[in-house]
């Protein structure tokens, strides 16, 4: 017991280079957000008249863009001003974040709303269209107005059902009396036209009207992101300059990367972490150019992000994961065809004692894995005959993930 004390004491005397890592996690809000003045704008115009006239109007916008181009954050926080805004004039409006990638269908969805609206309405039972009623019934009650963000709605538009896509773009035509206190900020990756092409004419034209591009971020706004997080997460003068510039050219968009925010601060938090452990091996004592190197070579960023979200992946899907890492591994190569993969899934389940999930499914798994850019796909292989689909996984290192996988699979079969 006294080690453990020593050891708990001992971690936190520790010097390190961070005075608050926590702002550099992906889901840490910021106070102020830079570049996105023209979006917030918009916001605030298309959901006025929910402040000037609530009741009147059901407002949805529609916010567009690449990954990591900040609209969720950006949704976020205006979700949060202006309820503060509503607040001082003294109307109840509640700002709700749904993830749609975790919460894939619309009962999930609706009992995610309702857990942070913090009303009290069982679920047990009801039908959608029951507990729908009953939300609404709820929200009449206690005079309550809603924006609800249904994030990475991509997902949504995908898996769910005619009905419940119909249900939730089109809400008041179907309770045409009620009063309307729900609003929506639909969030999606990707351009206009991908989310266009998979909507119905009339509500694609109306959101269309209501779409709140994002762009890629360049080089010189990266850097700004970044220096705003620097300046609160390190001690000062442990990251210089020349680390942010490095870093911003590295990922911004006019000068060769994607432009994704994320990538940008995982890659300074995880050089963060390298510089702090050379620390307490008595060396580094600020973050270098250097350490930005080790951490993009050994593909750290990717890491990082695929960390967070493996957590929400379904078992089997995770079992996927897991057999396209080991047969990676086995074969020695960079990418590996489905025939392969399936084969090690398939012996994955035997060893965990579940039932493997069918070809068309696993399929789907894999597909998904792709858009969450987990992993790679490719339909032919030079010097291999026939087209098959063939799976890769960038330059990350496999046996730590490996090890996260087999932990991950545990926790998830004590829960079933
Ligand atoms: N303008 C900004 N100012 C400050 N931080 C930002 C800004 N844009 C993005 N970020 C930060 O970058 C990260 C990625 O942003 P965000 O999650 O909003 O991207 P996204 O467009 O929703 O990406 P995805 O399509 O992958 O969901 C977050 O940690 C966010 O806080
Ligand atoms: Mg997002």
């Amino acid at each position: 017991m006294s080690e453990l004390h020593e050891l708990i004491e001992n971690e936190i005397k520790r010097p390190s280079v961070f005075v608050d890592e926590s702002v550099l996690y992906p889901e840490y809000i910021p106070p102020v957000i830079r570049h996105r003045d023209e979006q917030l704008k918009s916001l605030v115009r298309l959901f006025k008249p929910v402040i000037l006239n609530p009741g009147s109007t059901s407002v949805k916008a529609l916010l567009v863009g690449p990954i990591g181009s900040g609209k969720t954050v950006t949704a976020a926080v205006f979700g949060r001003e202006i309820s503060r805004a509503a607040s001082s004039k003294g109307l109840n409006l509640m700002y709700v974040h749904v993830n749609c990638s975790r919460s894939k269908n619309l009962p999930n969805i609706l009992r995610e709303v309702k857990d942070q609206l913090g009303i009290p309405i069982p679920d047990r039972g009801l039908s959608t269209q029951e507990m729908l009623e009953a939300l609404l019934k709820l929200l009449e009650r206690e005079n309550i107005y809603t924006i609800i963000t249904l994030d990475e709605f991509d997902y949504f538009i995908q898996a769910a059902s005619v009905e419940d896509k119909y249900t939730v773009l089109r809400l008041y035509d179907i309770f045409k009396d009620e009063v309307k206190r729900i609003n929506f900020i639909f969030v999606a990756r990707g351009s206009p036209t991908n989310i266009w092409s998979r909507l119905d004419s009339i509500t694609g034209s109306y959101l269309m009207k209501n779409l709140i591009t994002f762009e890629p971020y360049k080089s010189r706004e990266l850097l700004t992101i970044l220096k705003d997080r620097v300046d609160k997460a390190f001690h000062i003068g442990v990251v210089g300059d020349e680390v942010l510039d490095y870093i911003s050219k590295l990922t911004g968009y006019d000068t060769g990367g994607d432009g994704n925010a994320r990538k940008a601060l995982a890659i300074l938090h995880a050089a963060g972490k390298l510089a702090d452990k050379e620390l307490i091996e008595g060396k580094a004592s600020r973050v270098t150019v250097d350490h930005v190197r080790m951490v993009v070579t050994q593909e750290y960023p990717s890491m990082v992000e695929l960390l967070d979200t493996l957590h929400y992946l379904p078992l089997h899907e995770i079992l996927i994961l897991k057999a396209i890492v080991l047969s990676l591994k086995e074969s020695g190569e960079d990418y590996v065809s489905m025939g392969v993969i399936e084969k090690t899934y398939r012996k994955l389940c035997e060893e965990v004692g579940e039932e493997p999930r069918g070809h068309t499914k696993v399929y789907m798994f894999v597909l998904d894995l792709k858009q969450r850019n987990i992993i790679l796909t490719k339909n032919s292989i030079k010097g291999r005959k026939g087209r098959s689909t063939y799976v890769g996984f960038g330059m990350a290192p496999l046996d730590p993930l490996l090890q996260r996988l087999d932990l991950l699979i545990k926790q998830k079969l004590v829960v079933r």
